[in-house]
Parts: C-alpha cells; sequence; structure tokens
C-alpha cells in the first residue's frame, strides 16, 4: 500500500518560517518507518549498577547525575505524549535508569493512561512489590522485568548491588497478583557473565515450572554507550542461545505478534509456553524500527546508539504551542536515517571505539 509522507517544504524549518501543519496522514522517515512507539526515560539513575549497562567504575560516587530541575515534570511529558499520539504513536514505554525510582511514576501513569496508548514499564522488578498494585490502578498496560539470572552469585555479580534474586522475584508475583499478564522477562545474556545460566532460565519461566505464563527473552549484550567496553567475543548469539535450549526441551518458531517486534518468538512443542530472542547483534532489526525516544531531559533521540539529541525541553519552557511542537517533531522524524544495528558489522572495532554514544541509562533502554 502506498503511503501518504507528510512534506515539509525546506523554507519552513528556516527560524521564524510557519512551517506546513501536519496533515494527518502516515508520518514516515526517510527510510518509509512509521512512528509508532515512544519510550520515555524519567529518570538516568538506577539503584543496580548492571555490568553491561551502568558500570560501577564510572556511575560512581562522583558520577554526575540530572539534577532535578533538569528533568521534564511529568504535566511536560504528558504534553509532549499526547502530541506523539497525535503523529500516531500507539505504545508507550516508561523506562531510564529506573523507571520506579522516580518519585510518584503512578501518578504520571494515571495522567498518561487517558491518551490511549498501550502503556508499559521496564525495570528491574527491585521495588515492584511496593509498586505493582499502584500501577495497575492508575491504567499501566504492561511490565517487562529485568532479571539477567536466577543464581544468586551470578545475579549479584551481574547487577553489581548486591540485589538478591528472591526480591526480583517478589516483585514479579506481586505484578502478576495485580493483574498484569503476560509479563515479560528479559535476561542481557554475556558471555562468562550469565550464559550458563540460560537453560535454567528456560526451565523455570516455563509454565510446568514456575512461570505461570510469563514470557522469558534472551537479550543479546550491545555496544550501547561507551562505557561497558563491549566486545563481540562477549555476545552470545541468539542462535546459540536456541540451539542450548532446544537441546533440552524442542522449540518451534511462532508467528510475531504485530510488524516490526523486535522479539523474535519460539514456543516449546510441548505447549509449556514460549520464549523470545532479541538479536539487535547477529539480526539487526532497524529495518521496521519504529521507535522515537524522548531522554529523561527531554531530548529526542531517533536511534539507541544516537550521538546527538533534539532538544525539546527549551521549545517547550519557551512557550512553544502544541503545533510547534508537532512540527518539530515531526520535522525530526522525518530527516531520520539511522540504522546503527544494521552497519555495526561493518565497522572495525576501532571506528566504534571513536564514536561516543550516548548511554542507554539516559536515553532509556
Ligand atoms: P513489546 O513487544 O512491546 O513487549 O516490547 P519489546 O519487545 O519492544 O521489548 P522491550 O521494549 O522490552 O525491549 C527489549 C530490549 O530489546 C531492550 O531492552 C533492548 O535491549 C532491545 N531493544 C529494544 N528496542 C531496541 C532498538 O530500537 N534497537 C536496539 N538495537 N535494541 C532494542
Ligand atoms: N545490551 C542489551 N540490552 C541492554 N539493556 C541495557 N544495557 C544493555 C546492553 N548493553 C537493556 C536490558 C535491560 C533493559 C533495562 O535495558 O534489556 O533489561
Ligand atoms: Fe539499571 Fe536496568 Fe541499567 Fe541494570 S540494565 S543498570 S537495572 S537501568
Ligand atoms: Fe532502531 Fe537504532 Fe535500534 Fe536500529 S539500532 S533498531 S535504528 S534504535
Amino acid at each position: 500500500m502506498a503511503q501518504k509522507v507528510i512534506s515539509i517544504r525546506p523554507e519552513s524549518l528556516m527560524p521564524g518560517a510557519r512551517a506546513p501543519r501536519y496533515d494527518g496522514g502516515q508520518l514516515a522517515d526517510t527510510l518509509g518507518r512509521p512512528m509508532r512507539d515512544l519510550r520515555i526515560s524519567v529518570t538516568d539513575r538506577c539503584n543496580f549498577r548492571c555490568v553491561y549497562c551502568m558500570p560501577r567504575e564510572v556511575f560512581d560516587a562522583d558520577y554526575k547525575f540530572l539534577p532535578h530541575a533538569a528533568l521534564l515534570s511529568f504535566e511536560e511529558i504528558v504534553r509532549l505524549a499526547g502530541v506523539f499520539v497525535g503523529l500516531g504513536v500507539k505504545k508507550i514505554r516508561l523506562t531510564g535508569g529506573e523507571p520506579l525510582l522516580r518519585k510518584d511514576l503512578a501518578t504520571l501513569v494515571g495522567m498518561l493512561a487517558p491518551l490511549g496508548a498501550d502503556l508499559t514499564l521496564t525495570t528491574n522488578g527491585a521495588t515492584l512489590v511496593k509498586h505493582a498494585r499502584a500501577l495497575k490502578d492508575a491504567g499501566l498496560n504492561r511490565i517487562t522485568v529485568s532479571l539477567d539470572s536466577l543464581d544468586e552469585a551470578t545475579f549479584r555479580a551481574m547487577n553489581d548491588a548486591d540485589f538478591p534474586v528472591a526480591r526480583v522475584l517478589e516483585g514479579i508475583a506481586a505484578a502478576a497478583d495485580a493483574g498484569f499478564a503476560p509479563i515479560k522477562i528479559n535476561m542481557v545474556v554475556k558471555r562468562g557473565a550469565n550464559d550458563h545460566q540460560i537453560v535454567d532460565a528456560a526451565r523455570h519461566w516455563r509454565t510446568d515450572g514456575r512461570g505461570r505464563g510469563h514470557i522469558l527473552r534472551f537479550i543479546e549484550y550491545m555496544d550501547v554507550g561507551s562505557t561497558n567496553g563491549w566486545r563481540m567475543d562477549d555476545v552470545i548469539p541468539s542462535a546459540e542461545v536456541l540451539r542450548r535450549i532446544a537441546a533440552v526441551f524442542a522449540l518451534e518458531q511462532a508467528e510475531a505478534n504485530y510488524g516490526g517486534e523486535v522479539a523474535e518468538r519460539w514456543r516449546y512443542r510441548d505447549g509449556a509456553g514460549e520464549i523470545g530472542v532479541i538479536s539487535s547483534v547477529t539480526r539487526a532489526f532497524c529495518r521496521d524500527c519504529s521507535r522515537m525516544r524522548l531522554s529523561t531531559e527531554g531530548s529526542l533521540f531517533t536511534c539507541l546508539f544516537a550521538r546527538q539529541g533534539h532538544d525539546l525541553k527549551a521549545l517547550l519552557r519557551g512557550g512553544a504551542s502544541d503545533d510547534d511542537l508537532r512540527d518539530r517533531i515531526a520535522a525530526v522524524w522525518r530527516l531520520r536515517d539511522d540504522r546503527y544495528s544494521e552497519i555495526r558489522t561493518a565497522q572495525t572495532e576501532e571506528m566504534r571505539a571513536q564514536q561516543r554514544k550516548v548511554e542507554m541509562s539516559y536515553i532509556g533502554g
């Protein structure tokens, strides 16, 4: 089907010029990709120091996190989210850092819910016991919990905050009791750190284990940011993950739930549920990437691996109208040509090392 594409004349992007109004048609980037998914980072802080995300040597006591005044307020987030929904966004994911560290997050959820988007949250689960019910009541639709291992020593080494497995499991149980289903469990696999736990995790989360229909997803360790010392050797390709699980439990591929789904779905042949693999390193999914990211301090990022954002906060706080915001966001999307994961493989280690990329905890995971 031919896509209707919003057109903005170059002169309309000049300062002072009035950009044409968004006409309600399909907004597409330079590669024809629509904008469907907004990920909002609500804090750059986290109570974990996962080795692949916020290594303690960098995110130490001297690390300068954003001051409160730099953060978008709830009102600012909701106003922007409304503009995004008007531009075609169907899914909003709250991320961080650890989003539950943002005070009164359930209040924000309650303010976003009336927009009607699929409202989701990615959390490390540390404080879910306390928050699950309020989040559900406020209108959150779905929850994804990160849990990299069920083995105590392995998990503590990976979160580097001495955080016990049991508390995360209690958080997941509390979320299930509050009515979230299915809950997705994200496991980033790093060679030599937790890859020996792949089959144990699969066994645990099967519905004949303790899964209760939760969906475990294995994520390839990525070179996000500039601090985690990523090396290709540390990546366990999804094909290897599937091989190891299939040696114990027979698997068959399942259809994607929707176009552009990040996870590839596989189900157990014996009917004990499904797993997912997210292969951003070995099978990039940029071609269908419909994700825009809004950082904690109100900058737009068109790719997880972007080096620069587009400041929306200055516009917001400078008195811009909703139309001005919409035109700015549409213009950023229209010019987007990112496909980092597709071109990563063509880059040498040295080229990658020279790029200073934004940290995932800042931009939103
Ligand atoms: P739903 O289908 O809505 O449940 O979510 P999802 O499958 O998109 O998964 P989620 O948002 O939880 O993302 C899971 C993980 O996939 C992230 O933590 C990242 O590791 C990776 N990921 C998500 N989006 C992107 C992306 O745009 N680019 C890359 N390279 N990786 C991504
Ligand atoms: N590689 C892959 N996923 C990552 N995440 C954070 N850092 C990385 C990385 N280097 C994702 C994980 C985690 C979420 C909060 O962010 O999926 O569950
Ligand atoms: Fe925190 Fe999640 Fe990053 Fe771990 S992966 S340090 S829990 S934001
Ligand atoms: Fe999208 Fe960038 Fe990830 Fe590719 S690397 S899927 S363009 S966020």
